[in-house]
């Protein structure tokens, strides 16, 4: 690792976004080797220097990893589960470096799922900032009027916040149809709250695409890396730095 700027190292490491990650350092809860830095400048090297963020130490990943998972029902997304439940991490066993899941689909939820152990990827990703479309199909118990529709799109409340907007699109017309949901962010049950808001049900929902990664040939359960080519135009899209370039 180089020399690089304290506030990326950590959001690199997954402590934080970026944005984050400088208010833990203005608030004094960053060390490099025993001294708390509040300077949101410093620069540090995660491979010399001893940083720790309220008293844990950050360790650098050697490599960087990315994966895509096709998650089958039945399982959490979590990498432990009180409940002991079967985990996604028994799906992306047996990598060289320890990886968490970007994001979450819920336990019946199926479809793409990301891991890395890049944690400014994962924030970026995540963040509705980042404005990454993540595709989804679900079915549902019945089919929504034309103004219900107008409205999804706008946006629903949930939890007094209302959803951004977001594309819906029926697939496949039926008693208990099929629609295609478009969203930028990714709220905890949050295509279930938005249908449920109009009286709707999902009976299935699987994530089909985040971004321009879909699930060509990856069949239910297993994952592959992403390719260099890719990652390139995941950076280019989420505007990350270059590896090794200080910005
Ligand atoms: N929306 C949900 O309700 N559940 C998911 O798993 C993903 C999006």
């Amino acid at each position: 690792m180089a020399v690089e700027r304290l506030q990326k190292i950590l959001s690199r490491a997954g402590v934080a976004s970026r944005r984050k990650a400088e208010d833990l350092i203005v608030q004094g809860m960053v060390t490099v080797n025993g001294k708390v830095v509040m300077e949101l400048g410093s620069k540090a090297d995660l491979d010399q220097d001893h940083i720790k963020v309220d008293g844990k130490l950050l360790h650098a990943p050697k490599n960087l990893i990315y994966i895509a998972l096709n998650k089958p029902k039945g399982c959490v997304t979590t990498t432990e589960d009180p409940e002991g439940r079967p985990t996604v991490m028994k799906l992306v066993r047996g990598m060289k470096e320890r990886v968490v899941p970007v994001g979450r689909l819920d336990y019946n939820t199926e479809g793409l799922l990301l891991f890395t152990n890049d944690g400014d990827f994962a924030n970026r990703v995540t963040s509705a900032k980042s404005k990454l479309e993540k595709v989804y199909v679900v079915k549902v118990t019945g089919q929504l009027t034309d103004d219900q529709c107008e409205q999804f799109r706008r946006g629903v409340p949930i939890h007094g916040n209302r959803t951004a907007p977001a594309g819906l699109k029926l697939i496949r017309p039926q008693e208990n149809p099929w629609y295609e949901v478009k969203l930028i962010e990714g709220r905890t049950n949050q295509i279930k709250l938005m249908f449920s808001h109009f009286g709707r049900l999902v009976e299935k929902l699987r994530r089909v695409r985040i971004g321009f990664i879909g699930l060509e040939g990856i069949p239910p359960g297993k994952c592959r890396h992403l390719t260099t080519r890719e990652m390139e135009r995941f950076r280019k899209l989420l505007k990350m730095p270059e590896p090794g370039h200080d910005n």
